[in-house]
């Protein structure tokens, strides 16, 4: 921004779009070898949303950008900017975003996507800051959207039971100002990735590495592997650390944070975190028994229905915090 004003980037609109599909635990059962208390007390899931077979990622991510523009008050064409985190896109190319442009007609946009797994949302709010702040682009649409149910392996328990569909937004904008005035504001951001551990979690063929064939698909190569123990504890781990550095960077401390927005995976890393941070479960915000892991989804999801819940309020110091495939992690501070 060509000024020597403090300029600041902030969250003005959300919205989220979940599938009218419900898939219960009981139902599962009847397809693989589960219970609902199993679920229940290893992950917290009660259920998770499926889109419809003509639904695809760009359909659930322009409806939840359609209500994060009228929540913000934004007009397509004032949107600049068009970041979508996926790793179940349309197609490999045109990108999902292009598509997200064609379908609320942001003709003004520069469109692309962001592939860093669960941590996609918080990377593509980093990303879009960066722009914002340079002064390259004015108003920033960045959406998490997944489409995880054609990704699964429906004969494997291990996996199947955990992931959903669904998709939620951010409209960002900069302001010249001192700061203290303008709500959705940024305090700090954090990003981390460690590639030695690519093998934990992946979906190994259907790309460049492993093209389809009729033997890999026979094999569910091009469905989601997960080391489910291992990536547990590299959760906790990193989204604690990514946590502490962000509310570090700040000059902030757990005691500050009224609402803690993480990604939702598992119940159990979610009151991990919380317990180690030291903030009370009534400040966290919990909706994976409702949706289960949406992957790039699930934090603009929740923070979209704290918003409009009432659970975070204008002032409240919310801790969005991220951890994925790759593995990646990110955390972001904003005060509200
Ligand atoms: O979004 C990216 C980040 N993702 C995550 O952070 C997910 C991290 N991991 C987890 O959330 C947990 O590890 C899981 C929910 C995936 C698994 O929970 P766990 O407590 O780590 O269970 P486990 O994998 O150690 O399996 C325990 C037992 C096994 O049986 P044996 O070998 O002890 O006889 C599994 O075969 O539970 C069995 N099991 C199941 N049983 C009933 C695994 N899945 C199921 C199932 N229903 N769906």
């Amino acid at each position: 921004m060509p000024s020597n004003i403090p300029c600041v980037c902030s969250i003005i609109g959300t919205g989220s779009y979940m599938p009218e599909r419900v898939l219960t635990n009981d139902e599962l059962s009847k397809i693989v070898d589960t219970n609902d208390e199993w679920i229940t007390s290893r992950t917290g899931i009660k259920e998770r949303r499926i889109a419809a077979e003509n639904e695809a990622t760009s359909d659930m991510g322009s409806e939840a950008a359609r209500r994060a523009m009228e929540s913000a008050g934004v007009k397509p064409e004032e949107i600049d900017l068009i970041i979508v985190a996926t790793v179940t896109p349309d197609m490999f190319f045109p990108s999902t975003a292009c598509f997200v442009q064609k379908k609320i007609g942001a003709w003004n946009a520069a469109c692309f996507d962001i592939s860093a797994a669960c941590s996609g949302f918080l990377y593509g709010l980093q990303t879009a800051r960066h722009y914002l702040n340079s002064g390259n682009r004015k108003t920033a649409l960045v959406i998490g959207a997944e489409k995880l149910s054609t990704l699964v392996n429906w004969k494997d328990r291990n996996t199947c039971v955990l992931f959903g569909d669904g998709a939620g937004a951010a409209i960002m904008r900069t302001f010249q100002d001192a700061g203290e005035n303008v709500p959705g504001r940024i305090l700090a951001n954090v990003m981390g990735t460690d590639a030695r551990l690519t093998d934990l979690l992946k979906v190994p063929g259907g790309a460049s590495a492993m093209p389809v064939t009729a033997e890999n698909a026979d094999q569910r190569l091009n469905t989601i592997h997960m080391e489910g123990r291992e990536t547990f504890k590299h959760a906790v781990t990193r989204m604690l650390q990514a946590s502490e550095e962000a509310l570090q960077k700040a000059g902030l401390t757990a005691a500050d944070v009224d609402m803690v927005i993480p990604h939702q995976a598992n119940h159990r890393i979610i009151t991990a975190i919380a317990d180690r941070l030291g903030v009370p479960p009534e400040k966290t915000f919990i909706n994976v028994d409702k949706y289960g892991n949406t992957s790039a989804a699930t934090i603009p999801v929740a923070l979209d229905e704290a918003n409009r819940s009432g659970a975070i309020k204008r002032g409240d110091i919310v801790l969005l915090v991220a951890f994925g495939g790759g593995f990646t992690w990110a955390s972001t501070l904003l005060k509200w």
